[in-house]
């Protein structure tokens, strides 16, 4: 079984997948990650994420094995990943690893922007987790705060919208619900009564 979690920055999407994937003993992915290591592997090399060329070497050098290193979680990577993701030739680099993963035994957690739309349409269960702009700006800065000093909440609030407008405006996978998903809006939810529903739906599509 496939679980598809898709939703903006800072809805709680990885912490759900994760959760899930925990739950039903399933393998998890967070495809960010690809993303943003294809941001920093530009940027770090001097590059500007622009370059489609810088960007597409770096999608093709990828090394999935380094998902979870920390240098991934800084804004200012958050921010090149989204620039490099508006790139075609990136994202379909970064497809079939996506795809392969999905299909691992005995079932799997995508979170991303485009699980239930391109990488897997079929996927049994598809979530798009969302909250407001402020819950989530919210939620980032106390998350920014557990490692460093603080910004404004101003300013995250406005990361958060410019990340927004760049994923849902993009021509090419733009942050959308699937026409099939079950939408959770997790602006008045804990984590475990986001986990109650999710779980709850995922059920209905066992
Ligand atoms: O989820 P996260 O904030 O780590 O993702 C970083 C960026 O990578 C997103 O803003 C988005 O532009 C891009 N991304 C994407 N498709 C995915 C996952 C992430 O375009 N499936």
């Amino acid at each position: 079984m496939i679980i598809a979690v898709d939703g903006p920055a800072a809805a709680g999407k990885g912490t759900l997948a994760r959760a899930l994937a925990q739950h039903y003993n399933y393998h998890f992915l967070d495809t960010g990650a690809l993303y943003r290591m294809v941001g920093l592997g530009v940027v770090s090399a001097g590059g500007d994420p622009r370059d489609a060329a810088a960007a597409l070497k770096a999608a093709e050098s990828l090394r999935p094995d380094k998902v979870n290193d920390a240098d991934l979680r800084s804004e200012a990577v958050g921010e090149a990943a989204s620039i490099v993701a508006v790139n075609p030739e990136v994202r379909s680099a970064l497809l079939g690893f996506q795809r392969a993963f999905a299909r691992k035994e005995p079932g799997a957690v995508l979170d991303g922007r485009d699980i239930g739309t391109v990488v897997c349409p079929d996927a049994e269960a598809k979530i798009f987790v969302t909250a407001s702009a402020e819950v989530r700006a919210r939620r980032r800065l106390a998350e920014i705060a557990e490692r460093s000093a603080a910004p404004a909440f101003d300013v995250v609030l406005a990361e958060i919208k410019a990340r927004d407008a760049r994923d849902s405006s993009r021509a090419h996978a733009p942050l959308i619900p699937a026409s099939d998903a079950y939408v959770l809006d997790s602006s008045d939810l804990s984590r475990e009564e986001a986990l109650a529903k999710a779980i709850a739906y995922v059920e209905t599509r066992r």
